[in-house]
């Protein structure tokens, strides 16, 4: 039987990417993304790709109960992978930040993520099977001056997934989280404010790959996932140095490679 996946923020970038990996493994496809004419795109270059049906979903995932308001339009039908993948980054001081757009973030990372993960559990549970994708980051890792609020909402996903995992052992539904580091992805362009700042080059990954180690570990039921040899380095370096150095080295570097 023909298996679904609901792929959030798939209209570009690593959300992209896993659709094309999710489609070529024949899985029915629904994609959601605030970008709408992105997301027609994408229906249109994996329909001429593989024979899968895709669907989209227009919603911006920062708004109060949209997550209710998804399972209300696919009509509730039976999702065997669920990708939370939508995602934004901010740039600056707390005391500096738009207290709007920060909102934002919380809602598409934390509150709809976790909402949509509680809806598309229900079922999965019912059926015995599932696997669950959530995307954090390196910087789930440590605290991240300058980008506070991101680095703490990926800090949040990361302890989330490796929660409900460890809850859900036995019941055929595993739960993933993939920690990529820096990925040549819109999102890199947007966190940069566009400035000729971005300096971030070394050690960045390209989507394609970051997607296939997230996927293989998915289906291999993997609770996380670091892409990247540096990337699993760097993510130990709290254990060797304070909370408050690493902190400090953190600040340094989106000093030098982002501009305030
Ligand atoms: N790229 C990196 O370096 C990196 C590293 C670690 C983790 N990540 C995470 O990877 C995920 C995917 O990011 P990406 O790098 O692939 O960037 P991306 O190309 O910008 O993709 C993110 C997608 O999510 C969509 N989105 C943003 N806000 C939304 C909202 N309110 N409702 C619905 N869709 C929304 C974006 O639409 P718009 O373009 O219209 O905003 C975009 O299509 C994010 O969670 C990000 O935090 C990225």
């Amino acid at each position: 039987m023909t298996k679904t996946a609901l792929i959030t923020g798939a209209a570009s970038g690593l959300g992209y990417e896993l659709a094309l990996l999710l489609a070529n493994d024949d899985y029915n496809l629904i994609l959601i993304d605030i970008d709408n004419t992105n997301l027609q795109v994408a229906k249109t270059e994996i329909e001429k790709l593989f024979s899968c049906s895709v669907s989209i979903v227009f919603k911006d995932l920062s708004k109060p109960n949209v997550a209710i308001e998804i399972m209300e339009e696919i009509n509730n039908i039976p999702i065997d992978v669920l990708v939370n993948n939508a995602g934004f980054g901010l740039f600056g001081t707390f005391a500096n930040t738009e207290w709007e757009r920060e909102l934002d973030m919380l809602h598409v990372h934390i509150l709809t993520t976790t909402h949509l993960t509680k809806l598309v559990l229900e079922g999965m549970l019912k059926r015995g099977s599932g696997k669950i994708l959530n995307m954090s980051s390196l910087a789930a890792f440590q605290p991240g001056p300058l980008m506070s609020i991101y680095y703490a909402s990926k800090s949040y996903l990361l302890s989330f997934s490796e929660a409900i995992a460890n809850e859900l052992k036995g019941t055929g539904i595993t739960v993933t989280a993939l920690c990529p580091g820096p990925t040549k992805t819109s999102f890199q362009k947007v966190v940069s404010n566009n400035t000729s700042k971005n300096k971030i080059s070394f050690n960045m990954a390209c989507p394609s790959a970051v997607a296939l180690y997230g996927y293989n570990a998915m289906q291999k039921g993997k609770i996380v996932a670091i892409p990247g040899a540096i990337n699993k380095c760097l993510s130990t370096v709290h254990r060797f140095v304070s909370r408050k150095m690493v902190t400090q080295i953190v600040r340094n570097l989106q000093e030098k490679n982002r501009e305030l």
